[in-house]
């Protein structure tokens, strides 16, 4: 079993390898990246890779793919779609959570300082280990639960002001950057589900074609797994879809309150 580690400050010799530019470059960018392979027996270190933009795309996705091909092989990290779509290459740049493929080196001023998404084991240099988040989204039973069968020859049936409702919830690429940007996850992610899983939760509970939203809450109620939330605003704020995690589940609260009093 992969021995993980958290990016514990603390421990990260910021000191590792530095890799320069080649001779002749005239429109370098320095990279910090932070390391660490858990098959080394090490403490993570960050190395340091200045690239030739002028030879390089413009986003920090292309700088870590030109440093993979054509610098150091072994930096890992993920990615697909390039076009922040999939939600695979979320990480901590310049000291936001976001998604490298839609991150300009431009945007960023001086070196640019990548790390793994922060508070979350780590399984090799960018990539975290991401098992308990999605064992969260799978808790809230993100898929439709319906008392009544579908009609046979078409979908089932919702009204546009409906469908506008779970219209921006549905966009969540559960890339993490917003459940890795909460106190209360970075401290209680075992039992907070955290933003992410909570917005998937309200996405369902206020779907019109749902006939399940009393068992939803039922699940949610709990001093953990809802109420962690204190409505600091991290989540919103990270959020590279400009999704609101922090209102759904001001919603969700409002929700319970109201059938409290009910
Ligand atoms: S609003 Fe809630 S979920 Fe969002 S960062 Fe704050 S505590 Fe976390
Ligand atoms: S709400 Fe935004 S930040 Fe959070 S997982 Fe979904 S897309 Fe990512
Ligand atoms: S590679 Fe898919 S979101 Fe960045």
């Amino acid at each position: 079993m992969v021995q993980l580690r958290l990016p514990e400050n603390s421990r990260i010799n910021r000191h590792g390898k530095v890799h320069k530019a080649p001779a002749g470059a005239t429109h370098v960018r320095t990279f910090k990246v932070y390391r660490y392979d858990p098959s080394a027996a090490e403490n993570p270190h960050v190395d340091t890779f200045e690239v030739d933009m002028d030879r390089c795309g413009p986003m920090v996705l292309d700088a870590l793919i030109k440093i993979k091909n054509e610098i150091d092989p072994s930096l890992t990290f993920r990615r697909s779609c390039r076009e922040g779509i999939c939600g695979s290459c979320a990480m901590n740049i310049d000291g936001i959570n976001t998604l490298a493929c839609t991150k300009s080196c431009g945007d960023v001023k001086g070196e640019v300082k990548i790390y793994p998404l922060p508070h979350m084991p780590v399984v090799k240099d960018l990539v975290p280990d991401l098992t308990q988040f999605y064992a969260q989204y799978a808790s809230v039973k993100p898929w439709l639960q319906s008392r009544t069968p579908a009609p046979p020859d078409r979908e089932r049936p919702q009204a546009p002001e409906e469908q506008e409702k779970i219209d921006r919830p549905s966009a969540c690429i559960l890339c993490a950057c917003c459940s890795t940007s909460c106190p209360s996850y970075w401290w209680n992610g075992d039992r907070y589900l955290g933003p992410a899983a909570l917005l998937a939760a309200y996405r369902w509970i206020i779907d019109s074609r749902d006939d399940a939203t009393g068992e939803r809450l039922d699940a949610l109620e709990d001093p953990f797994r809802l109420y962690r939330c204190h409505t600091i605003m991290n989540c919103t704020e990270a959020c590279p879809k400009d999704l609101n995690p922090a209102k759904a589940i001001a919603e969700i609260k409002k929700m319970m309150a109201e059938r409290e009093h009910t």
